[in-house]
């Protein structure tokens, strides 16, 4: 391969064809290609983008580029991918719903970095949980229980890694063809029949635009149909931290409530959101109403809950019955923030209180950093609320809580008059070329009954 020609076709705004880009991603993997040329490709990439032949090749050249696992043996398969947020503790409440509807959940999820939490980080403030299972566990306790969750092979996409590290450091990261790419090779490895993507756009996530989310989740859905799977993608805004909790154990505790019914109105939303449309994308229901009453059936009745306490206890937390918060490492003895006005809160900035729970102990700032699974922000109050002066508006956990912490945090509110709370943007979703608007369909069904 002449690496020089590949990087001035791209250049000049051509395709590659399929050879060139297989044998760049093998060169670069096996520490042929060095650093400067990948950067000159990524940047050639980032300039001139890439049609969906070549997006869909750099896909399958990145996922071949280590080990793939087979779920064939386990019946209706189905994962999910957030493009991450605040206070996103939604794999730890949609899978359990998945899997009491009869669907399977075998999943490979990732630590967090930085202000954005990981569902292995989260899962760990339990003790005992085991988030390092073989992949002869792995497949066993899918098959026995229908949802079981562990981190990444070491050797799953490992071009990814190189590729990833490369992009954070060559400005290149938000790019639809590289961004594509990279999350659905890490899918299409443990390849489940069915993909949900929580597209997030706005104030903290890849995608500023709702637009740009868009295209992003047309891209991967195009690239997951290609490979024979059924892929669908809600469009969420992430403008403020998701739900009330902002650190590990904190999370959980707040996932293992919404799916006791009890919780954040908006949480509640977007849980619901992302479960109906599993459910009916993987044809387990034949319209998105039958979907919601299934999902509604396994809240009132417990058994969401159950199974995240199932698979829980099967990776080793130490509790009994579903008694979950007991194998907790909760915070006690927070320090409040106080409301030093009356007003509705018109926004929340989620960097910001991201930023503090990481602060705080709950992130971490390099990928080497400890965390602190008992740290975090707990949100009494959250955008559209009205608040009295004096109320509480959060509590900070921490080993050490310094004073900038609670200033920081102060400056994340901001407040207003009714008028000026901003419009409810989600709800959209993408299902077979199809742009559908849950958001209609679930404030019914849940004024209805
Ligand atoms: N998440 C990924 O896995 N890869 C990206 O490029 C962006 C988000």
């Amino acid at each position: 391969m002449d690496m020089i020609a590949c990087i001035e076709k791209k250049k000049q705004g051509f395709p590659l064809s399929k050879e060139e880009i297989f044998a760049i991603i093998k060169s670069y993997t096996e520490g042929d290609l060095p650093e400067y040329q990948m950067s000159a490709f990524l940047m050639a990439v980032w300039f001139r983008g890439m049609n969906h032949d070549e997006i869909y090749h750099l896909t399958m050249a990145m996922m071949h580029s280590g080990e793939t696992m087979d779920l064939s043996s386990l019946g209706l398969t189905i994962d999910k991918h957030s493009t991450g947020g605040i206070g996103d503790k939604l794999t730890l409440i949609v899978a359990p719903l998945w899997a009491a509807s009869g669907l399977t959940v075998a999943k490979m999820s990732g630590r967090g970095l930085g202000f954005t939490g990981g569902t292995i980080d989260k899962m760990e403030s339990v003790t005992g949980c085991d988030v390092a299972l073989t992949p002869e566990t792995f497949l066993s306790l899918a098959k026995e229980n229908h949802i079981v969750v562990t981190g990444q092979s070491k050797n799953l996409v490992p071009a990814d890694k190189k590729i990833y590290a490369l992009r954070d450091v060559t400005a290149t990261v938000d790019s639809i063809p590289l961004i594509a790419s990279s999350i659905m090779s890490k899918k299409l490895a443990t390849s489940a029949d069915v993909l949900i993507l929580d597209v997030k756009f706005g104030r903290g996530s890849f995608m500023e635009t709702k637009k740009d989310a868009k295209i992003l989740a047309q891209t991967m859905i195009e690239i997951g149909e290609k490979y024979g799977r059924k892929v669908a993608a809600l469009l969420s805004p992430m403008e403020f931290p998701l739900g009330f909790a902002v650190g590990n154990a904190l999370e959980v505790k707040e996932a293992y409530d919404i799916l006791g019914g009890n919780g954040s109105a908006d949480l509640m939303k977007h849980s619901l959101f992302l479960t109906i449309l599993g459910l009916y994308a993987s044809g387990l229901c034949a319209n998105v109403d039958d979907a919601l009453n299934v999902a509604k059936r396994h809240i009132a009745d417990g058994s969401g809950q159950k199974k995240l306490c199932e698979m829980f206890r099967c990776q080793g937390g130490q509790f009994t019955g579903n008694d979950l918060c007991s194998a907790l490492d909760l915070p006690h003895n927070g320090v409040e923030l106080i409301a030093e006005q009356d007003g509705y809160i018109t926004d929340l900035n989620a960097l910001t209180v991201g930023t503090v729970a990481m602060n705080l102990g709950a992130g971490r700032k390099t990928l080497n950093d400890t965390i602190d699974h008992s740290a975090g922000v707990l949100l009494k109050k959250n955008v559209g609320d009205y608040v009295c002066r004096g109320e509480v508006l959060a509590s900070l956990y921490g080993k050490h809580i310094a004073d900038d912490c609670q200033e920081q945090l102060e400056g994340a509110f901001t407040f207003g008059t009714k008028d000026e709370i901003p419009a409810d943007d989600s709800g959209t979703v993408l299902l077979d070329s199809k742009e559908l608007e849950l958001k209609g369909i679930i404030h019914k069904l849940l004024t209805d009954s």
